[in-house]
């Protein structure tokens, strides 16, 4: 922003320091005056002869208090202007942080030294939001190389698919267009859990009233052939639980969870419970699974994008680790929170906990 140049601060505060020295030797002298010309009237300087004291006491003490009010100017500027560069040091550095940040350079921190003031207030402050838009920054690298990398492994393999039926005139053709089939349909579903992220990531749905069991319910129902074929069995059950936002995020939040609890369950005889209740102001989906052990620590990265938990789950499903990216992104749209706790005997459980819906609007 361009701004016609002003005083600075620190000349303003000098300024202000010397003017009130002044203004308050002006009135200790001026008190001292007036007790003075109040107590004596005259003075003989002769025998016999009376001269007004007034005009003696101007004599003596007028050019005395000029030079103190000069030294007290002097000195107030000097002392102020040193005084208001200490007090506006942390001033400097603080700008020079938001300098160095607002050239891209988030790794710079300010660091001040000393005990809690409105000025280390300030920079603690700024090093807390430096340290989060760093971290932010890191991370939405981190999700584009990442998405480049996912999106350009189906378009390599489908070229060099391609590059082997053009040299190799004896290939099947019908084999090669079933394989860049499922590349290509891999492709697809990749690119719209993309856009699905960016979407719910952007709240821009309209809120309705939605039934959590319900969707609990279909998510199931459609997802059974798949149980069945990986041999798990489904349990449901719980209460109405009215909360509001989008039906289609928060069917697809249910959908991801239930898929992954069967795939990412026991070779076999594995079991899967989602279950929906009523808290004082929330309502909660909880869905649990048995399956492989898993460490807290390996649980509190899941979340993130493009995270796959263990190599050897990945021998037959080949996802793309967006799943529980996806249901992070709903949760905390619809102002929720999202907690995956390990099973103890193995598995995991799953909770997304919703604001109610308010009564009011319960219809
Ligand atoms: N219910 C679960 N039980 C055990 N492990 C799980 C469960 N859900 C997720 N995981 C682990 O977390 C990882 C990330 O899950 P996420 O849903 O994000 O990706 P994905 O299932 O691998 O791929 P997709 O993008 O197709 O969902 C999985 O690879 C798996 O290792
Ligand atoms: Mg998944």
């Amino acid at each position: 922003m361009n701004r016609a140049p002003g005083l600075s601060v620190r000349l303003r505060l000098t300024l202000s320091y010397a003017g009130f020295l002044m203004v308050a030797g002006a009135l200790l002298l001026a008190t001292v005056w007036v007790f003075l010309l109040r107590d004596f009237s005259v003075v003989s300087s002769r025998p016999g002869e009376f001269v007004p004291l007034r005009s003696v006491i101007l004599r003596a003490y007028a050019p005395a208090t000029a030079a103190v009010l000069a030294f007290l100017l002097v000195f107030g500027l000097l002392g102020g202007w040193i005084l208001a560069g200490h007090m506006l040091d942390p001033l400097t550095r603080i700008t020079y942080a938001t300098r160095m940040a607002a050239n891209g350079s988030l790794s710079h921190r300010i660091r001040l030294p000393g005990r809690e003031d409105e000025f280390r207030e300030l920079a603690d402050a700024f090093d807390t939001m430096l340290a989060r838009l760093e971290a932010h920054v890191a991370e939405q690298r981190r999700f584009a190389a990442n998405a480049s990398h996912e999106l350009r492994t189906p378009l390599a393999i489908s070229k060099a698919l391609l590059d082997v039926a053009r040299t190799d005139p004896d290939q099947d053709v019908g084999e090669v267009i079933d394989r860049l089939h499922v590349v290509n349909a891999r492709a697809i579903g990749l690119t719209e859990a993309l856009l699905l992220l960016s979407r719910a990531d952007q709240r821009s749905f309209t809120r309705e009233p939605v039934d959590l069991s319900l969707l609990a319910e279909e998510a199931t129902e459609t997802l059974l052939p798949l149980a069945e074929k990986h041999g798990v069995t489904i349990e449901t059950c719980g209460d109405i639980t009215p909360t509001a936002g989008s039906q289609a995020l928060l069917l697809q939040l249910t959908m991801n969870l239930v898929h992954n609890a069967i795939i990412h369950n026991l070779p076999e005889q594995g079991t899967v419970r989602v279950s929906t209740g009523v808290r004082p102001e929330t309502v909660v989906l909880t869905v649990e699974n048995t399956g492989e052990r898993i460490s807290p620590q390996l649980a509190s990265t899941l979340t993130e994008p493009f995270q796959r938990g263990t190599e050897r789950v990945h021998t037959d499903h080949a996802g793309v680790g967006l799943g529980l990216a996806i249901v992070r992104t709903i949760t905390r749209a619809h102002d929720g929170t999202l907690t995956l706790t390990p099973r103890s005997d193995g598995g995991l459980r799953v909770t997304v906990e919703l604001p109610a819906m308010a009564p009011h609007t319960d219809r």
